[in-house]
């Protein structure tokens, strides 16, 4: 197999393969591995650094044209034809994002979107939401840390006694759970909201607050994911949170629903009640941001409170967070290339993560999602 490895879009920092996975793929996999110049720049990867450790530089064109499989984060700006059979691996968000599959409606195609894949034992290796969300849970308190003008521990001075800072967190799944652990290890008193009733113990575990609001509905079939929870539950919450974050300090909110717009649970009144200087850091911006002031890709100020609205932050860590990707990516193609044609028919890490086959586009989540959105 040749594989290339395509340079991203201007905004994105991350590369999909790094050096050290170049090395694993030629020796584990036996794959001849081709990388356009610069791939790996913005995350600390020189061409010097690919080419040790065997890879050769090749034109975008010629990857585009002559190589069995390409490795990409991002969708490619234009639709891609084509001309030999190929398979893409990406992350595309597609649930959310649903017009990115139409770039890959080409028959020489087959895409994969590794956000897609099961939340299972085996996937796990493979699970790029995972690793992204943890560095991105991480990064968001950090951030947070820079923004605010006071210090997380309680400072106990000469010159008096400075209260920790409270951090209020709405959603504990991998990146709020990282978030919790991240705060706590800085000395911050942490509050946190969930509706999942599994997500308590691991909360508390971390030594946080777990705040609950009555009557959330969940579903075992979900996959481990929230469900969506009804106007009424949510007004309840929203009720909730608006005492909280009026007291707190620093919010990270990362409350999402896969395919749907993440659930508004701060109220602009709410922003206007937090002491000036107070940050709230939306990790659910791009899919519609769990604050109503929040604008994705923006830090904007609202009567002193800053707001940031960032899926993207593990943006803001390209090396780590690149050595995790190309490691989710090489067990992809590991468990990809030890299959043959049928068992990956039958196999449920392929199928939930196969967007298109072929030009069709074949995935049983987003075909459901999609004649949901048309009924
Ligand atoms: P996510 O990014 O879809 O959502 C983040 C969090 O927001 C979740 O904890 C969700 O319950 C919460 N949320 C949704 N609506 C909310 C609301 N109205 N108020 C407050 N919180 C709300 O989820 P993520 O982080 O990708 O994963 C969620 C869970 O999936 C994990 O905690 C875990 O249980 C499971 N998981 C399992 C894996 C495995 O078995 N391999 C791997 C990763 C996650």
């Amino acid at each position: 197999m040749k594989l290339g490895i395509l340079k991203e879009q201007q905004k994105e920092t991350r590369v999909s393969i790094v050096p050290a996975v170049v090395q694993r793929l030629i020796k584990e996999l036996s794959f001849e591995v081709y990388f356009e110049s610069g791939v790996g720049k913005k995350a600390g990867f020189s061409d010097a650094d690919y080419i040790k450790a065997g890879a050769a530089l090749m034109e975008r064109k010629d990857i585009l044209e002559l190589l069995d499989i390409i490795t990409i984060i991002n969708s490619f700006d234009a639709p891609f034809q084509p001309n030999s059979k190929k398979i893409v691996v990406s992350v595309l968000n597609p649930l959310f994002r649903t017009q990115e599959i139409e770039k890959f409606r080409n028959p020489n195609l087959t895409v994969f979107s590794l956000d897609m894949v099961p939340r299972s034992t085996k996937a796990q290796a493979m699970d790029v939401l995972s690793s992204m969300a943890s560095i991105s849970g991480y990064k968001a308190v950090i951030k947070a840390a820079e923004l605010y003008g006071s210090v997380f521990p309680m400072f106990t001075t000469a010159a008096g006694t400075i209260r920790p800072v409270k951090v209020l967190i709405i959603g504990a799944g991998v990146a709020g759970l990282q978030a919790i652990a991240t705060a706590k290890r800085l000395g911050a008193v942490v509050n946190v909201f969930d509706v999942r009733s599994s997500a308590k113990e691991e909360v508390q575990s971390l030594g946080a607050n777990f705040i609950e609001v009555a009557g959330a509905s969940e579903n075992l079939n979900a996959g481990g994911y929230a469900v969506e929870q009804s106007e009424d539950y949510l007004e309840k919450q929203r009720a909730l949170i608006d005492q909280y974050v009026s007291d707190a300090g620093i919010v990270i909110s990362t409350a999402n629903i896969p395919g749907k717009r993440a659930p508004l649970l701060i109220e602009r009144s709410s922003v206007e009640k937090m002491k000036a200087g107070a940050v709230i850091i939306d990790l659910a911006s791009e899919q519609g941001g769990n604050c109503e002031l929040t604008i994705d890709q923006k830090m904007i100020g609202h009567q002193g409170v800053i707001i940031v609205g960032n899926s993207y932050l593990s943006r803001e860590l390209p090396e780590t967070a690149s050595q995790l990707l190309a490691t989710n990516y090489f067990n992809f193609l590991k468990h990809y290339t030890q299959l043959d044609a049928i068992s990956r028919i039958e196999d449920p890490i392929i199928a939930a993560s196969m967007l298109v086959q072929n030009g069709e586009m074949v995935n049983e989540r987003l075909s459901s999602l999609l004649k949901d959105t048309v009924c």
